[in-house]
Formats: C-alpha cells, sequence, structure tokens
C-alpha cells in the first residue's frame, strides 16, 4: 500500500477538494500518511486569496524538496488556487515540483500520475472543466464525520475588486440537485447528521435539474431538509447581492437550517463598498440582516471584513466600526487588505501598513467583545448540541449549539451523531462547557 499525505490551506472548499482527492487517489492504492516523512506522495492544496497564504507554499515547498533528496521516489504535487494562479511559476522557483493541478482538473491526478510514470519533467494540469470535475469524481469513501461539507457550487463571477477567485476558481458554476441530494443521502447513511453546502457563492446557486427546471438554494435546501438523517444544514459563503426573498423565508420556514448565518459585508463605507465592486451598500446589508431576524429571532451573523482597501479613509473605517456595534456580530474574520496581482485594486495607492494595523487592532477588539458577548449570554440557556466526537478528557464529547459553538460535556461515546440538550454552565477561551439536561442523564443507558 502507498501512502498519501495531503496538506490542506485556506478554506472549506479547499477541505472539500483535499478529501475527495483522497477519494480519487484510494483505488491507485493510496492510503492516508499522518506525516510527509512516510508518504510516497504529498499534495500541497493550496489558497492564494491573501500574500501571507500564498507565501507560506513556498516555505513548505522548500521543506518537501529537502525531504524528497532523501526520498528521491517520492512525488510533490502542488494543488488549489496558488497552482492555478502561479503554475508554472512554481515549477521554475521549485523543481522539486512533479505536478501542478488546478482546483477544476484534480480529477486529473490518477492520469497526471501515469503520465508522470511515462514521461520525465513535470506535469501541468490548470484548465477550468468544472462541468467536467464533478462527473469524474467517485463517491466519497473517506471518513465523513458528522459534519459533513457538500459543494454544490463553484467560483465566482462577482469580481470585486480586491479578490483572486474569480481568476482562480473560474466562473459560477452550480451542480445539478439530484446529484447534490444523492451525495447528501450517502452522506448521512455514512453517519453525517449535519451537511455544510459549500460554494464560494452558494446563494447565487441556480442548479439546473434532469426536467430542465432550475433549482435556487432555498429549494436545494428545502429538499435536503426532506432526509431524515440529515438533522442540520448549513451554507457558506454568501454574497449580500443573492441573499434573495426565497431564501430569507427558508430561514424561517426550515427549521433544520440552523439559526447562524456567515455574510460577508467587507465594509461599511459605502464609497469603499463601491471601490470594491461589491454592488450594495451598508443601508442594504442591514436591511437584509433586519429581515432575516424578522422570520428568525435568534438569527445569529458572522462576517468577513478587509481594513485599510486602497482609499479607505478614518471616516470609511469609522462607519465599518458603526456598522459592526449595529450588527453585533456573533463570530467573524477580519484581514488587513493585500494586495493580489492582477486585480484591480492592486494598482491603487495603498493604505500605509501602520494605519492598516492599527485599524486591524480596533476592529479586532471590537469584534472580539461582541463574541464574548454571545458567549456569555448562552451561560444559564439550554440549547439543543450536536455531538461531533470525543473531547480531550476521559468521557467528554464536544459538539455544537445551531451558533457553530463549540461545548464541552461529560457524556456517553454513544451520544456522538445525536442532538441532545445541554444546559450551559460555562465559558473558557472559546468553548462552552455544559451538562446534558437531567432527562438525557436518566435515560443515558436506554440511549446507549
Ligand atoms: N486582502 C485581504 N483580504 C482578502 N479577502 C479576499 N481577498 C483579500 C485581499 N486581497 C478576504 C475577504 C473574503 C475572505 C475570504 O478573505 O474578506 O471574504
Ligand atoms: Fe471574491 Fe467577491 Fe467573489 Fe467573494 S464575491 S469570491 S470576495 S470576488
Amino acid at each position: 500500500m502507498k501512502k498519501l499525505f495531503i496538506k490542506t490551506y485556506g478554506c472549506q472548499m479547499n477541505a472539500y477538494d483535499s478529501a475527495r482527492m483522497a477519494d480519487l487517489l484510494a483505488p491507485l492504492g493510496y492510503g492516508a500518511a499522518l506525516a510527509p516523512e512516510d508518504a510516497d506522495m504529498v499534495i500541497l492544496n493550496t489558497c492564494h486569496i491573501r500574500e501571507k497564504a500564498a507565501e507560506k507554499v513556498y516555505s513548505e515547498l522548500g521543506r518537501m524538496a529537502a525531504l524528497k533528496r532523501q526520498k528521491p521516489g517520492m512525488l510533490v504535487a502542488v494543488a488549489g488556487c496558488v497552482a492555478q494562479a502561479e503554475g508554472e511559476e512554481m515549477v521554475r522557483r521549485q523543481p522539486a515540483i512533479d505536478m501542478v493541478v488546478g482546483p477544476q482538473s484534480y480529477h486529473r491526478l490518477p492520469e497526471m500520475i501515469a503520465r508522470h510514470a511515462r514521461q520525465a519533467g513535470h506535469v501541468l494540469e490548470a484548465d477550468f472543466p468544472a462541468l467536467e470535475k464533478f462527473d469524474h469524481l467517485p463517491e466519497s469513501v473517506s471518513d465523513t464525520g458528522i459534519s459533513a461539507f457538500l459543494t454544490v457550487q463553484e467560483g465566482c463571477d462577482k469580481f470585486c475588486t480586491f479578490c483572486v477567485v474569480p481568476y482562480t476558481r473560474g466562473p459560477e458554476y452550480s451542480r445539478g440537485p439530484e446529484r447534490i441530494l444523492a451525495e447528501a443521502r450517502a452522506l448521512a447513511a455514512k453517519g453525517a447528521r449535519e451537511i455544510v453546502l459549500l460554494g464560494q457563492n452558494v446563494n447565487a446557486y441556480r442548479g439546473v435539474a434532469s426536467d430542465g427546471k432550475t433549482w435556487n438554494l432555498a429549494r436545494l435546501i428545502e429538499a435536503m431538509a426532506g432526509i431524515s438523517d440529515v438533522h442540520r444544514i448549513r451554507y457558506t459563503t454568501s454574497h449580500p447581492r443573492d441573499m434573495n426573498n426565497d431564501l430569507i423565508a427558508a430561514h424561517g420556514a426550515i427549521e433544520k437550517l440552523m439559526p447562524f448565518l456567515h455574510l460577508p459585508v467587507q465594509s461599511g463605507s459605502d464609497s469603499v463598498l463601491a471601490a470594491m465592486n461589491r454592488q450594495h451598500t451598508a443601508a442594504d446589508y442591514l436591511s437584509l440582516i433586519e429581515g432575516l431576524r424578522a422570520v428568525r429571532s435568534g438569527i445569529a451573523f458572522s462576517s468577513d471584513f478587509i481594513v485599510g482597501f486602497p482609499g479607505e479613509s478614518d471616516a470609511d473605517f469609522e462607519a465599518t466600526m458603526a456598522l459592526v456595534r449595529e450588527v453585533k456580530f456573533a463570530q467573524c474574520f477580519s484581514f488587513k487588505y493585500s494586495p493580489r496581482p492582477g486585480t484591480p485594486a492592486a494598482a491603487k495607492k495603498p493604505v500605509p501598513e501602520s494605519v492598516k494595523n492599527e485599524r486591524l487592532q480596533a476592529l479586532q477588539a471590537l469584534l472580539l467583545c461582541q463574541q464574548d458577548e454571545a458567549n456569555l449570554a448562552a451561560i444559564g440557556k439550554t440549547m439543543p448540541v450536536l455531538f461531533e466526537k470525543p473531547g480531550r478528557i476521559k468521557g467528554q464529547l464536544v459538539g455544537r449549539t445551531p451558533w457553530l459553538q463549540p461545548v464541552h460535556v461529560q457524556a456517553p461515546q454513544s451520544l456522538i451523531g445525536a442532538t441532545r440538550d445541554v444546559k450551559i454552565a460555562s465559558l473558557t477561551a472559546n468553548s462552552l462547557h455544559g451538562a446534558l439536561v437531567a432527562k438525557d442523564v436518566q435515560t443515558k443507558s436506554v440511549m446507549a
């Protein structure tokens, strides 16, 4: 048996792709290696979103080149968005690379391995045949876990002026709903109880069914909610522009759709939003939040923010802080603007690094405060927790609330995959701690 080690960088789409690559190579006799040192093949599944992410890949490649000198037969493949964006340059910079494969071409890995065995030199594949890819992927054989990712949509046509995704992931493409539902059923049969629908622009989903009808995301979620073993549904990442009325209504109507939404806004300033080509205003965003809160009380939000976008003034930044204060987010990601080669904003005059740092610090302090508030509000409440895995302490399980907060609970192993009411007692760092409510403790032996 040969051993495969995949190192994944970046977003959840990459995590999904890594699992699919493992599935693809399993029939070739590749099993999982625990470390690159034990591997016959190493795949770095890379991220190009910010400069730091791309840099990390090059330093890891340096380590792989050194390892390869000790193990000459080892294959080194680079996949993902850095591969897509700068594949040829990568091979020039690091000759230890055997294969370069883009995010839409990795279904060709088995063929590329065969070609590599036949011919000397590097094998490069970086087309955009998304239509083809999903038809060529085998059914998942890897361990899915209780919460499973399922890619329903890929690519992006939005062209935000800071972002590489439309260039690395290609145009928007949606998978057909029947295939998606079949994959969800297969995941549920393997034990998944939560399905996270993935897409770079997931709420732009427009899948064409075999009868020629187009489904939107709301319809897909509604159909998925009909799978009895799927207990929770989430979707990420969404664009405010595609947050249509059907989808907002779905949050009120579909119990299994969790009351937590990641809806990136990037900035609270209308002029920065316009320069970013986001095609909505701060007020548009706030009215979406209001609409969602109206149909589902208790819904919580997370977002992404960029500070120090070219041209961002103090007043623009203040508008971002004001929007954050108004929404009160449960959790957020925030980044300093990082100029990406080939994107329109990269040509603009940069905001000084010191200003970026100051703004990021101020924003993160505020966001952290809000996150703590959201977590502290859970203390004393009873909430349904879906148990995902054993905790580090014996007899403990880790699960999640509907709002994605991790919860540590003393509970029998047999409850992995089950949802039970937990009374939240305390908070440490970012984890909640609680106890099964009495009913479950008493009936423990019955449930086990
Ligand atoms: N610089 C900084 N952050 C970026 N993001 C995307 N491109 C850039 C960039 N050039 C952030 C956005 C996006 C998240 C995935 O990464 O906030 O929502
Ligand atoms: Fe990038 Fe904007 Fe597309 Fe999101 S919507 S992937 S930020 S271009």
